[in-house]
């Protein structure tokens, strides 16, 4: 029997109270109603490139200053934008589920700022950058930066701070990640396209596992036809309506 758009809300709330191991997976969607544009969507590209042809070393070794400028762009952009209803009811979920973890692709920061606290980014930090010459990792929230190519203290180049096409995934996080899947009761994946792996394979890990897996998107993906509910909508409207 077919449910209800409500009657699918009301069942996903009622998994959501139950649940006592959620994971979550987060792709650009759940940024959108911050104003964060989606890497698919037409708003997500800039100067017509798209995203793979300036995500990945190849292009960074070619030109690190358009591959910065584009970044500087992406770092302005989201520095301008706060966190929306549907971060907002994540951190609302963590705090009443007894296990929780959220994975993210998104790289924006907009979960550590709404106050998630229990956090895998899989695809890095646009708020982190690296040094070519020694390795060091560190915070860099100048925007727009001063000089592009932006340098380290020991004078190699830094590059942003994200795991690009063709680039392995920290084998930690991916290894948390995978964990996480397999234990979870209910998984949560929203507002990604899950077009990009490894990260796209977690909701079906979780359901090889005998977790139920709700998906939030504005439109159907390659998750809908496995997943247990489908909802669709917007996250920011939809998550509050699965905290009671
Ligand atoms: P995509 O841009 O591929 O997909 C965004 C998804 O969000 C689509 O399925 C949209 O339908 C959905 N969406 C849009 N607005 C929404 C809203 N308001 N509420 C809910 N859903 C909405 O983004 P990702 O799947 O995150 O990698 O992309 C995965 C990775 O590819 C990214 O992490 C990035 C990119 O290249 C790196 O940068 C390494």
């Amino acid at each position: 029997m077919k449910l209800q758009y409500s009657e699918q809300i009301d069942l996903a709330r009622r998994w959501v109270e139950d649940a006592t191991c959620i994971v979550v997976l987060t792709g650009a969607g759940i940024s959108a109603e911050s104003g964060v544009p989606t890497f698919r969507g037409e708003d997500g590209l800039w100067k017509s490139f798209r995203p793979e042809e300036l995500a990945n070393p190849e292009a960074f070794q070619r030109d690190p200053k358009l591959v910065w400028e584009w970044y500087d762009w992406r770092r302005g952009l989201v520095a301008a934008t706060v966190p929306n209803a549907g971060h907002e009811a994540l951190v609302e979920i963590e705090a009443k589920t007894d296990n929780f973890v959220l994975i993210t692709q998104n790289v924006d920061g907009l979960h550590d700022r709404a106050g998630s606290k229990n956090t895998l980014k899989l695809h890095g930090d646009l708020w982190r950058v690296r040094c070519l010459a020694c390795g060091q990792v560190s915070e860099n929230r100048e925007v727009p930066l001063r000089t592009l190519p932006p340098k380290c203290d020991c004078g190699g180049m830094l590059r942003p701070d994200i795991v690009w096409f063709g680039e392995a995934l920290p084998f930690e996080i991916m290894d948390a990640a995978w964990s996480a899947a397999s234990e979870a009761d209910l998984l949560l994946v929203i507002g990604t396209s899950a077009l990009v792996q490894p990260a796209a394979s977690l909701p079906l890990r979780a359901k090889e596992h005998g977790a139920q897996v709700i998906e939030v998107n504005v439109e159907k993906t390659v998750i809908t036809p496995y997943a247990d509910l489908s909802l669709i909508g917007k996250a920011a409207d939809l998550l509050p309506q699965l905290v009671s």
